[in-house]
């Protein structure tokens, strides 16, 4: 038996990148996933689950709306009659700015997906956890940049910290209703995300410098990101719960 098996696991932003890497990862090893996603993309990857014979829906969400996250869980609970455990990764990135020169929309704008968005999602996840009295796994994506910053990223550093402290505090609310939550700590890794950053010459030499700096001298692929969060969602690490687990080649341990 495979280490997902049966599970009933919700991806957000699983039309791309980590989270469609995770989707299909999961469904590998035996989840039904609960695609979720603004993109439309969802569909065709929750396809191409069920066309490799696993089982999954794709529900079109919005992360930052409470409607959608409700609607969302709901929708997992009623085709598979229970959940198990949810991948909160959807987000978006910086503006690539200094802070002085952040507007307020561009603040409100990550903050209400990369923040607000995981805190959705816990929130109504976790109420549907306590209902079936099941327990569950929690795993959010924050990024080393929660732990060591990155220049012109004073938004994006700002909400995934804010999810690094949430994973801690609902990890530490609900250890003893058999709910664990983690974060992953993706470092720099080859997504649709990373390919949209702008060929300035100026950030060209910011990302190889920080490229540099992975003792493993690569960025990381989706791929990495989702097997390090499926064993999280597994039952192989039921004692940790409140880890911030770097994915990232080393960069944290220097
Ligand atoms: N790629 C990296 O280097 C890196 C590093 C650290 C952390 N992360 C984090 O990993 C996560 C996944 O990033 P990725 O690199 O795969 O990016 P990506 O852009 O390839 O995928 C993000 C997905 O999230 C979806 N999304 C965006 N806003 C949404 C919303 N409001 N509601 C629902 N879905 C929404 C997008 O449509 C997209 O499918 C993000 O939280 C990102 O901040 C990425």
């Amino acid at each position: 038996m495979s280490n997902l098996e049966s599970k009933v696991l919700i991806v957000t932003g699983a039309a791309s990148g980590i989270g469609r890497a995770a989707a299909r990862h999961f469904a590998k090893s035996g989840a039904r996933v609960v695609l979720a996603d603004l993109a439309d993309g969802g569909e065709a990857i929750a396809e191409e689950i069920r066309a490799d014979g696993g089982k999954s829906l794709f529900v079109k969400t919005n992360v930052a709306e409470e409607a959608d996250v409700e609607n969302l869980v709901a929708s997992a609970i009623e085709t598979f009659g229970q959940l198990d455990g949810a991948f909160n990764n959807a987000g978006i990135e910086q503006a690539i700015k200094p802070l002085h020169e952040l507007d307020e929309a561009q603040w409100d704008k990550v903050i209400n997906i990369d923040l607000k968005g995981v805190f959705l999602c816990m929130k109504h996840e976790i109420a549907a956890m306590l209902a079936s009295d099941r327990g569950g796994a929690i795993v959010n994506t924050s990024s080393t940049t929660a732990m060591a910053a990155i220049p012109f990223a004073s938004e994006y550093i700002a909400a995934k910290a804010g999810v690094l402290g949430m994973s801690r505090a609902a990890a530490v609310d609900y250890a003893q209703k058999g709910i664990r939550v983690n974060a992953v700590m993706p470092g720099m890794t080859q997504t649709p995300m990373t390919g949209r950053m702008p060929e300035d010459p100026e950030l060209i030499k910011i990302f190889t410098a920080i490229q540099a700096a992975v003792p493993m001298q690569r960025f990381g692929q989706a791929d990495e990101i989702a097997q390090a969060a499926g064993w999280l969602l597994s039952d192989d690490a039921s004692f940790v719960t409140g880890a911030a687990l770097p994915v990232d080649g080393g960069t944290m341990a220097v």
